[in-house]
């Protein structure tokens, strides 16, 4: 590609990126919790820890390793005599308070709650509820975010009683106003909502935003295209170059690289794309349940740090892949750097990552790099089966011709380390064999292998019978259609995948 061309596709990405980056610079405003009228609450003396009524056991029981709310204090359903001076919240893994939210919803009008900076432990949190709320049923609403970014919210509710104080005429638990000091107004992180909300009503259960539709299809584009990435990176560095090129092929092998290389520098585009629609997306996701958050506090988080170095990661290969040419002697050192330093990155924000597993990170990197070398190899290599405007008829097929059986090399070593790595990946997450048919990840786990398996057999088929055939002659076109189905089947296992990893994995 030429130089201006080049030029202005940086600047293209450039100008994505300060798109980006404006509501990631609103984002490091700092956060107002005071703003509208929601009291905050000091820190309090060490001494109210004693004090601190301790969350009843498994009130909330949680489905999975996922973050869950496990138990609270009051607890769900509870009846509760006049108001405790807290509300503490037992999670099922260490929570931060400053990427959680609280709310009670008290006879129509919601109050934003402060948290104390003191808790009795990393997975409780403690908030203080104010003075002078009417009795009556109470809704709580919450909202937190998991180790591995998943955020997560749910309600339930609890009714208080009114006392009554010695000689004072009796309470009614009828609506008595917003408390002084409170405002009857919802105040989170400076974003204010109307008084009394009406779909305050019932109890909501827990949800996962996550796993709505069109997050998992942003997760599947996202996949596909670093697929896409990391598979042409190999292409051209292992594939092309070891093609088996006859004597006088030296311009198809180099038109073939560079055929390669535009593809790639596309598929790099696309990868840089998608990690800048997911960061949004999951942007949108925690602003909707938190309310604004500061990338500071994003940042203090394993995913937060995770989601900085994949999103550095692939935006390098990308503007590195667009500023080399296929003809630069360094061409192949860019594509296998790419493959390997993009196939780190990507594990960084997933389950593996949220435990804080190692070997979990790094057998993941392997699964993304072999299935992306596979099922992406596999997407480049079909598209020599194109004509290409202006070449000679037979070139793409000679090309194909060549390049089939270097590919074959790959995938009989990467196809197998797929599977390989897709069940440590399993055995590592999931709750074991017992659970493949039980438990939704597990069933989410038992419908990829079978999809995988489909894969695996069209592959074999090409191995066995249309290779050979190519070989002694036939035209290699007719990989094809069966080469279509077999590519079509992996994407389905892709969005399989996007969804698997929204699922949260039984204990
Ligand atoms: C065509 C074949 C396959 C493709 C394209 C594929 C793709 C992927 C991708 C992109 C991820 C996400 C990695 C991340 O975000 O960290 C993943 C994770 C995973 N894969 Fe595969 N995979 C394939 C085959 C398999 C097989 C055969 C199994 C099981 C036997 C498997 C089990 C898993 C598991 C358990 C995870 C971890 C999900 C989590 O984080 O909870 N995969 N796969």
């Amino acid at each position: 590609m030429e130089f201006p061309s080049r030029c202005g596709a940086l600047a293209g990405l450039g100008l994505f990126w300060l798109q980006l980056a404006a509501p990631l610079g609103a984002a490091l405003a700092p956060r107002s919790v005071d703003a509208g009228g929601v009291e905050v609450v000091p820190a309090a003396p060490v001494a109210w820890r004693a004090a601190l009524p301790t969350p009843a056991a498994a009130d909330h029981p949680p489905d999975g390793v996922h973050l869950a709310l496990r138990s609270s204090s009051p607890a769900k359903d509870a009846v509760v005599d006049g108001w405790p001076d807290v509300l503490s919240l037992e999670f099922t893994e260490d929570v931060d308070p400053a990427l959680s939210r609280v709310v009670l919803v008290v006879a129509g009008t919601e109050y934003g709650l402060a948290s104390r900076a003191e808790r009795p432990g990393a997975e409780v949190l403690v908030y203080e509820i104010p003075e002078g709320l009417p009795a009556g049923s109470v809704e709580v609403r919450w909202s937190t975010t998991g180790d591995d970014g998943h955020p997560v919210s749910g309600s339930f509710a609890f009714t208080v009683r009114a006392v009554q104080a010695a000689g004072a005429p009796a309470e009614t638990a009828a609506p008595v106003g917003p408390p002084a000091g409170v405002g009857g107004r919802l105040e989170v992180g400076g974003r204010a909502e109307a008084d009394g909300r009406t779909d305050a009503a019932g109890p909501q259960e827990e949800r996962d935003p996550l796993q709505s539709p069109s997050q998992v299809a942003l997760r599947a584009v996202f996949y596909a295209s670093l697929i896409g990435l990391l598979g042409g990176a190999l292409f051209f560095t292992r594939v092309v170059p070891s093609a088996g090129w006859r004597d006088g092929e030296e311009q198809l092998r180099n038109e073939s690289a560079a055929r390669t290389w535009r593809a790639l520098r596309i598929a790099a585009l696309l990868a840089v794309l998608a990690t800048g629609l997911r960061l949004l997306a999951q942007q949108a996701v925690l602003r909707e349940l938190l309310g604004e958050i500061t990338l500071a506090d994003v940042l203090d988080t394993t995913w937060g740090r995770g989601w900085l170095w994949q999103t550095a990661g692939i935006t390098a290969a990308g503007v590195v892949v667009w500023l080399v040419r296929a003809s630069a002697s360094s061409a192949r050192a860019v594509a296998l750097i790419t493959f390997l330093g993009v196939a780190l990155v990507v594990p960084l924000t997933g389950h593996a990552a949220g435990e804080g597993s190692v070997v979990g990170v790094l057998n993941d990197a392997v699964h993304v790099a072999a299935a992306a070398a596979w099922i992406g190899g596999l997407a480049f290599l079909l598209a020599f089966a194109r004509p290409v405007a202006g070449a000679p008829d037979d070139d793409p097929r000679r090309a194909l011709r060549r390049l089939l059986p270097s590919f074959s090399r790959v995938a009989l070593v990467v196809a197998p380390l797929t599977v390989l790595t897709g069940v440590v990946n399993y055995l590592l997450h999931g709750a074991g064999l017992a659970a493949l048919l039980v438990d939704p990840y597990g069933r989410v786990v038992t419908g990829k292998t079978a999809l995988v398996a489909v894969v695996l057999a069209l592959g074999a088929w090409h191995n066995r019978r249309i290779e050979p055939g190519v070989a002694g002659g036939e035209d290699p076109a007719r990989l094809v259609p069966s080469g279509s189905l077999e590519l079509g089947v992996a994407l389905v296992v892709v969005i399989v995948t996007s969804v698997l990893v929204a699922t949260p994995p039984m204990e």
